[in-house]
């Protein structure tokens, strides 16, 4: 059912900082950070050649990486995205499989204008995954 690894998204403490490491000590393509109210994020994405890297920052109020961040104050790995062809077919089979999908169940649209939706860590090795159609 999954596909390619999409990206790898890391909450990060400074976003400008971040972004300026992975462009200057790394050598990485980095875009403009995107503000993505829905998600209570700011991003910046990193195009490498065979994936992409998100940093994730807060945005607004209730935040979910507000919360990441202060469990985790330098950072760290939030969530890994596959890609799917279909996402309600995914949805279906996961949760046919007793797998959870958060929030209100249904897909939203992401940070790339498609619809994603999260499956919950507990039930995925302790690794919070996010679903992307293609
Ligand atoms: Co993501």
């Amino acid at each position: 059912m999954i596909g390619r690894l999409n990206h790898v998204a890391i909450a990060v403490p400074d976003l400008d900082a971040a972004a300026a490491q992975y462009r200057d000590t790394l050598g990485a393509k980095v875009g403009a950070p995107q503000d993505e109210p829905d998600h209570g994020v700011t991003v910046v994405f990193i195009e490498l050649p065979n994936t992409k890297i998100e940093l994730l920052y807060p945005l607004g109020e209730a935040s979910p990486i507000e919360r990441f961040l202060e469990k985790n104050p330098a950072g760290g790995i939030h969530h890994i995205c596959y890609e799917v062809k279909d996402i309600q077919a995914a949805k279906k089979q996961l949760e046919t499989q007793g797998a959870r999908v958060l929030g209100s169940g249904e897909p939203k649209i992401g940070a790339h204008g498609k619809p994603v939706l999260f499956l919950h860590p507990k039930d995925f090795n302790g690794t919070l995954v996010e679903l992307e159609q293609v």
